[in-house]
């Protein structure tokens, strides 16, 4: 059976529930990954657990190695990938601890290597990506927050910046106007990654905050930490029902 990948994000470095088999250390032709690959399993099916912004070390979003990340999971035989990220809510229903299971991006970050499809002898890459999400696991992750009575925005677009500062209030109002529901700054390359080595991918984004300029307040490291503790417990309730389903 192959495993289920969980990436982790901010306020998510390790999974309660897993029972941890062993810590894989895998170097790809892209580099080291963010951390070594937790592989273990969920109510008895295998998953294997990658902390996005590595472990204890913590990877600004601008240099996570996301190739090696996503190559390392292909390399364990992982199809099907549920990333977990901190965002800031841009739309009035993206309130803080909130989870949105967005099905649209767009991309804003820059200088990021993004792709397989580099070198001389390939050929050019050019994969689908007008649904860049699963929407197939994203429907499974829906259902599952439906299990676990947990309210999910269940469409949303994602917006991706390159950090690591925050946004600037006008530059999230120039967001909003493009239509991006929520922000983020690790959603990209990530998501395009995984459709380039053919792994289903979906995301849960769990809103830390409020999106710059949105609460007429400076945020606060203390306020993230706060609403992702309670956004993430929902998310793990998340994946333990979605993975009762499967
Ligand atoms: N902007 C970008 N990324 C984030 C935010 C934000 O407000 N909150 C958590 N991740």
């Amino acid at each position: 059976m192959s495993p289920l990948a969980i990436i982790g994000g901010t306020g998510l470095a390790r999974i309660t529930g897993l029972t941890i088999e062993r810590n894989e250390r895998i170097t790809t032709p892209y580099g080291s990954p963010s951390a070594d690959y937790v592989v273990g399993a969920i109510q008895g099916k295998p998953v294997v657990f990658l902390a996005r912004h590595g472990n204890p070390h913590l990877l600004a979003p601008h240099r996570i190695n996301y190739r090696a990340n996503l190559f390392g999971l292909k390399h364990l035989g992982v199809k099907t990938v549920i990333a977990v990220a901190a965002v800031g809510g841009i739309t009035e229903a993206m309130a803080p601890a909130h989870i949105a299971i967005p099905d649209q991006i767009i991309d804003y970050s820059y200088g990021r290597k993004h792709t397989f499809f580099e070198d001389d002898d390939q050929p050019a890459g050019y994969i689908d990506f007008s649904y860049p999400y699963s929407q197939t696991l994203r429907a499974r992750l829906i259902t599952a927050a439906a299990a676990a009575r947990i309210p999910v925005t269940p469409v949303a677009t994602y917006g991706c910046t390159q950090g690591p500062r925050l946004e600037t209030a006008a530059e999230i109002l120039r967001m909003e106007r493009d239509g991006c529901d929520v922000v983020g700054m690790t959603g990209m390359p990530e998501a395009a990654l995984a459709r380039e080595l053919g792994m289903e991918y979906a995301a849960m984004a769990v809103i830390a905050n409020k999106a710059a300029g949105k609460s007429g307040e400076e945020i606060t490291m203390a306020e993230i930490e706060h609403n992702l503790h309670k956004g993430m417990a929902n998310a793990i309730e998340i994946i333990n029902a979605f993975i009762a389903q499967s």
